[in-house]
């Protein structure tokens, strides 16, 4: 059985006022009923196939993952005592598992449409990770994103598996512009199955003091219940650093399945639009709205009546007394705003 390792890292600032400190983008119904954390668990919560959770977050988001998981849940909870990054949160949970086993690790902070091809595509990814691949679910570039990582596609190895022959972690624009162009790269979605074994040696021989200080840390901590501590002191030892720059720029075993599956990591408000859906004039209204002539408006409120008139590419967001209007493509620049700096 694959065990999924959901990673919650806490609050990005480019969907304030809604997302804050006090209430992480994970933690909220962004996009339907569920939260994007209980939509990540969800995903994976096929017993045929799947094994409890393992979820590594930091210790001031543990009651809210505890929350969302409910009480009947058999998830392991790992608490990070400080925020390490990626390579550090994966290499614990690695750590807590037999070296064959096989993880799928989902950020928590995403938005899937289609479940079923998630599912597909991560039981094609476990089957290569079983074969000592290091996978990630690709998709298809759509844009010079430079926030992703990029795979470039090798040979096929499998009926849905290749290769990749280069992993590109954020790069510049003219270099992801070159990339989208010669159509062979994809965007790393951040979804990777590997064997925890394989995942650990080349952990250690790409980076052996971040392996090592992990392990110690490990070594050190204790159970509490269903939580896992990892010693404080050895932990804030751990360097900082992502597993894309760790381990997928530098490992020979780097491999993709490519998944058309609705995916979208919600980066900014404009994104959420798009994932929340349109009426037929490109509008999407959630709270109390009038939209008057307006053109691929997004207006979400908590409370007070929003109405606009004769407006387009608008977004407008209302929450806790805190009121957002920005043009749609410049929603990137909301995390810069005082208001989500200084929240
Ligand atoms: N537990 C834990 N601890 N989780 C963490 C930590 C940490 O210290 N740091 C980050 N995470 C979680 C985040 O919450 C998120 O769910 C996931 O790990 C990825 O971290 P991000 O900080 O969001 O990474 P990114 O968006 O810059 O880049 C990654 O994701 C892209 C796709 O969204 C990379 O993997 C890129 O290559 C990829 O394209
Ligand atoms: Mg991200």
């Amino acid at each position: 059985k694959i065990t999924p390792v959901i990673l919650c890292g806490g609050s990005g600032t480019r969907l304030w006022p809604r997302s804050r400190v006090t209430k992480p983008k994970p933690f909220l119904p962004l996009v339907g009923d569920n939260t994007l954390f209980e939509a990540t668990v969800l995903r994976c919560a096929d017993p045929g196939h799947f094994a409890a959770p393992i979820v590594v977050t930091g210790a001031k988001y543990a009651g809210y993952v505890e929350g969302q998981l409910g009480s009947g849940s058999d998830a392991t909870v790992i608490v990070e005592p400080a925020a390490r990054n990626t390579a550090a949160a994966i290499a614990c949970a690695a750590l807590r598992l037999p070296a064959d086993a096989i993880m799928l690790v989902c950020p928590s902070d995403h938005h899937i449409a289609g479940s079923e091809v998630f599912r597909q595509a991560a039981l094609a990814a476990a089957a290569l990770a079983a074969d000592d691949w290091l996978v990630s679910i690709a998709i298809e570039a759509k844009a010079p994103e430079t926030g992703f990582g990029y795979l470039q596609r090798g040979a096929r190895i499998a009926d849905r598996g290749y290769r990749v022959d280069r992993f590109v972690e954020k790069p510049d624009l003219e270099r992801a512009k070159g990339f989208l162009a010669s159509g062979d790269y994809y965007w790393n979605g951040g979804i990777f199955a590997f064997r925890a074994g394989l995942f650990l040696e080349e952990l250690t021989r790409h980076r052996p003091a971040l392996a090592a200080a992990a392990r110690a840390a490990m070594e050190a901590g204790h159970a509490d219940g269903r939580r896992f501590h990892p010693d404080p002191e050895q932990f804030a030892r751990i360097e900082s650093e992502s597993v894309d720059y760790a381990v997928m720029e530098n490992t020979a075993r780097a491999a993709m399945v490519p998944a058309d599956m609705g995916w979208s990591d919600i980066g900014n408000w404009q994104a959420l639009h798009a994932a929340r859906g349109r009426d037929e004039r490109g509008n999407h209204a959630t709270g109390r709205a009038e939209l008057v002539d307006c053109r691929n408006v997004l207006v979400d409120t908590d409370g007070p009546r929003v109405s606009v008139i004769g407006l387009d590419d608008v977004i407008v967001i209302v929450d806790q007394g805190e009121i957002l209007v920005t043009s749609a493509k410049r929603a990137q620049e909301v995390g810069k705003l005082s208001g989500a700096v200084n929240q």
